[in-house]
């Protein structure tokens, strides 16, 4: 057999290495899988401006590596996809370690301690680059050697990854400080809440620590399971249990009492974000939130909707788990089973909105609030006429001060052509077929809410409670208008 051989371009392969998308907080949770494969308890993310030559600094006193070890480690591809895993090995392509770092920096050693002997070596892109060859770095920077010195005294093993020539970080554009700000802000900001997400599982159950500088992750658990009003819809397994479906409906705001616990439930990405399928591979979470592509939209309705997917790394390959663990698609036999319980948890969320209370009975007794439709006898016929006096119908008379005899002619014109043989048919064929529509096909015109809106205050000025006045408008004044009104008005009144 002939041969050639095709040796990458180091300077162009690496370039393209550093573009698969990772965002810093995902590279940093692709770095702590690994901290947690070597079973380390305790992870730290350092940082620090150093006059303008900033790091990061991940530290975890697991295992440590060995030199030969290390040297394998730092090879891009050092494990194939391929090979078996242990349970519990939280890597997949042998990549992470590098992509994840290169993504976020030019430059990063691995510093590595077994008991009395410790270990480095340095990836420096731009070394690479200028020798167009994929060669390490043996030797520190003297700067190096002093942030990372005293980091592993404390601990018999351990590893730290030093981040330095922040590239990706900072921002092209500004000064130093404005570039201080922003790098301060994002390791602030935007780390903490995602690693407290994506680990919430070990956090909850102590079995690692993360700071991020000084702060400590606080385990951040989508579904509020310890949460007595949340409920657990019965979990479903596939592929001998191994794979495990669990729809979950989070409290509804009422019974959530502090500010503490209504932020909890949002979640600091906000509703929207936080609706949908949760995937976790064994305990670590890769998928935060969304409907895949099964062409489901958030809703404020849906969102107590929150759906527990456990896979472990037998399924990455069928499931498709990409190299920065964000994502997985679902093997085309789950999609239609993923949408039927997503739907089904959707409108159990809906129904928790406009079908929570006895209200409508309680407020039946003293109160004859009249519907919008009449049902009148006239012999043996039936007439449906619309009532003009229903409280609906009379607030937007008053609100658009519409001319009575009009309308009078118009709702005459509607009710003398009712489409009473194709409704009944409709109905036949299907049940409910003209019923409970899908919410984004029968949204309420523009400006109703705000006559909504209205009502409510002037119940709360008559001494309603805001509770009962919603209550109130959106069972008897404007019923039938859906979850997504209810969520709405509720927001408008949250906290009152
Ligand atoms: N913090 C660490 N402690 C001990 N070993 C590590 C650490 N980080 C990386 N390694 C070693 O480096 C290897 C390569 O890591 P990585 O590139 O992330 O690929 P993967 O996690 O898919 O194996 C790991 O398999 C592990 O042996
Ligand atoms: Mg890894």
């Amino acid at each position: 057999m002939r041969t050639l051989e095709a040796v990458p371009s180091a300077s162009s392969l690496i370039e393209s290495m550093r573009s698969l998308g990772y965002d810093l907080p995902s590279a940093l949770a692709d770095i702590i899988d690994n901290s947690i494969t070597a079973k380390a308890s305790r992870i730290k993310i350092d940082y620090g401006w150093n006059e303008g030559n900033p790091y990061v600094l991940i530290l975890d006193n697991g295992g440590g590596m060995s030199y030969d070890k290390l040297y394998e480690a730092m090879k891009p591809g050092s494990k194939s996809p391929l090979e078996e895993r242990e349970e519990d090995d939280l890597g997949r392509f042998g990549l992470g370690l590098k992509t994840a770092s290169w993504s976020q920096c030019k430059r990063m050693t691995v510093y590595t301690k077994q008991k009395e002997l410790i270990n480095h070596l340095t990836w420096d892109l731009d070394h690479v680059s200028k020798v167009d060859n994929w060669e390490l770095l043996v030797d520190l920077e003297q700067y190096e050697q002093e942030i990372l010195q005293q980091k592993l005294t404390d601990i018999d093993n351990g590893t730290a990854l030093l981040w330095t020539n922040l590239d990706r970080i900072l921002p092209e554009r500004g000064d130093d400080d404005s570039k201080k700000g922003h790098f301060y802000s994002i390791m602030g900001d935007l780390v903490t809440p995602h690693l407290s997400m994506i680990f919430h599982r070990y956090l909850e159950r102590k079995k690692i620590e993360i700071f991020v500088g000084r702060v400590s992750c606080k385990s951040w658990d989508p579904f509020m399971s310890a949460h007595n009003a949340t409920e657990e819809v019965s979990s479903e397994g596939y592929e001998d249990e191994k794979i495990t479906i669990t729809p979950f409906l989070l409290p509804h705001s009422s019974k959530l009492v502090t500010a503490f616990e209504k932020e909890e439930a949002e979640g600091i990405r906000g509703w929207d974000a936080n609706q949908g399928f949760f995937v976790y591979r064994k305990d670590r979470m890769i998928i935060s939130g969304g409907y895949f592509d099964l062409d489901l939209k958030p809703n404020a309705s849906h969102r107590l909707c929150r759906i527990k997917v456990d896979l472990t790394n037998e399924f990455d390959h069928a499931w498709k788990v990409d190299i920065r663990k964000r994502d997985v698609i679902p093997p085309p036999s789950y999609r239609d089973e993923l949408k039927r319980i997503a739907k089904s948890t959707m409108n159990r969320s809906s129904n928790r909105y406009v079908a929570r209370t006895t209200f409508k009975t309680k407020l039946r007794k003293n109160q004859t609030l009249e519907e919008i439709w009449q049902r009148k006898q006239i012999g043996e016929k039936i007439q449906y006429k619309i009532n003009s006096k229903s409280p609906g119908i009379g607030a937007l008379i008053d609100e658009h001060n519409i001319n009575k005899k009009a309308l009078k002619q118009i709702f005459y014109l509607i009710e003398r052509n009712v489409p009473y043989r194709s409704i009944t048919l409709d109905n036949n064929e299907m049940e409910d077929a003209t019923m409970n529509l899908p919410q984004e096909n029968v949204r309420p015109p523009e400006g109703v809410l705000q006559v909504a809106i209205n009502l409510v205050h002037s119940e709360i000025t008559k001494g309603m409670s805001a509770v009962d006045a919603i209550e109130l408008i959106t069972q008897l004044i404007f019923p039938s208008f859906g979850a997504e009104f209810r969520v709405k008005l509720e927001d408008e009144f949250e906290g009152e």
